[in-house]
Formats: C-alpha cells, structure tokens, sequence
C-alpha cells in the first residue's frame, strides 16, 4: 500500500462476499482536483473515488446541489465529471486506468 493512502479508505471497500469473488487486481494511481489517490485498475472510477471517501461528484450549476453516483449503470447521468480533459463521462461506467486525472466539472 502506498504511504499516503489512507488505511481507513481501504476499510471501506468490501472484501469478503457470501456470493461474490474479488480478483486481485493492480493498485494504479490517479488524481483527482489535481491530488494524488490510489484505485484497483479497471473498477469504475467512480468505486475508486467514494473508496478515497469522495461522494461529490458535482455541483449543480445553478442551485449548487451537490451530487453523487445515483443509478450505478449509466443511465441517469448523474455522475458526469471531467476525465482526462473530456467532458461529461459518466464516471459509474468508466474503468480507472493509471494517471487518470478526473475533475469535477
Ligand atoms: S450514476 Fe447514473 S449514470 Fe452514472
């Protein structure tokens, strides 16, 4: 585990399931606002971030209504944050990949 990556932001993740396996997979680092944070490559980007305790996705333009992940699959947009310099990527469905820099928008 990276020394800056919190303990507690791991606690958070889900490690053991009745039904459901976790493959092991790669820790890549990404940024956020410009701050560096750590995800599993390839899980949604938006898992990576409420892992690194980040729930706000946006803020709504004109009454400055904050928001997060809603419906998880890619069909609400609620999600819509700034990847890599592309607007409006519904960050739910998008898989993390390392250097990632995402930004609300
Ligand atoms: S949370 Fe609904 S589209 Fe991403």
């Amino acid at each position: 585990m990276p020394v800056n990556m919190s303990k507690r932001n791991f606690e958070r993740r889900i490690k053991e399931h009745p039904i459901l396996e976790f493959p092991k997979r790669k820790l890549v680092k990404f940024y956020f606002e410009g701050k560096e944070y750590y995800g599993y490559e390839d899980e949604p980007i938006a898992c990576a971030l409420i892992a690194n305790g980040i729930k706000v996705f946006h803020i709504t333009k004109e009454k400055k209504r904050k928001r997060g992940f809603f419906c998880a699959i890619g069909r609400c947009s609620s999600c819509l944050m700034k990847v890599d310099g592309k607007k409006n990527v519904m960050v739910c469905i998008t898989r993390l990949k390392e250097g990632m820099r995402i930004e609300r928008q």
